[in-house]
């Protein structure tokens, strides 16, 4: 599931990045595939988290009692808060034009950065919980962790530290 999720935002966010820079219907295609991928992690994630939750109902055992527990829980409510930030920096949506001119690249910069910010926490959810004593299989668990480390760090580099834009430029 964990991998499923960072697979699903992480190739989200890998559109949303090519899409910087191009303008008109490309933009609108690729953002659209954006939200898609998006809303698809944050379904697994929201499963994930339920399936864990009733599981732990039925064994009487207590909620949110480690780490893990709680960044996963953090996960959920930024991967919640983040597509609506998404919904209001799509123009498409309509719902940016409800912002003044001069605030509206703050809203999609706010969100591009929560973006990171979700898929980074999520990572840290992931690490600590393949660590856990119920979930560890040793060596797998280790190269699994840091098979995930470097997936996110590269995602969060490329999102952070280049620019597609100014690649497409120098390229002409
Ligand atoms: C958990 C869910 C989401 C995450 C983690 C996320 C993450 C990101 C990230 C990291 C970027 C910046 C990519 C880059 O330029 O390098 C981005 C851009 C964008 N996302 Fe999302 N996103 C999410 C959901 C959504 C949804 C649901 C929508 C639309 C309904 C959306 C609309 C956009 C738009 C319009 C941009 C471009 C903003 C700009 O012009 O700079 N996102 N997203």
């Amino acid at each position: 599931m964990s991998v499923g999720f960072l697979g699903l935002v992480g190739q989200g966010i890998l559109t949303a990045h090519s899409a910087r820079g191009l303008q008109g219907a490309e933009r609108s295609r690729l953002l659209t595939q954006h939200a898609l991928w998006q809303v698809a992690g944050l379904a697994l994630v929201a499963i994930a988290i339920w399936a864990v939750y009733q599981s732990k109902e039925i064994r009487g055992t207590p909620h949110f009692t480690n780490l893990h527990s709680w960044t996963g829980l953090a996960t959920l409510a930024l991967a919640t808060l983040t597509p609506i930030g998404g919904a209001l920096a799509f123009g498409k949506t309509g719902l940016l034009q409800l912002f003044p001119k001069g605030l509206q690249p703050v809203v999609k910069t706010a969100h591009r950065n929560a973006g990171v910010v979700t898929i980074l926490v999520a990572t840290a959810a992931m690490e600590l919980g393949l660590a856990m004593p119920t979930a560890y299989q040793g060596a797998l668990s280790r190269w699994m962790q840091v098979i995930i480390g470097i997936v996110a760090a590269l995602i969060a580099y490329r999102a952070w530290c280049s620019d597609p834009e100014a690649q497409r430029s120098k390229a002409q």
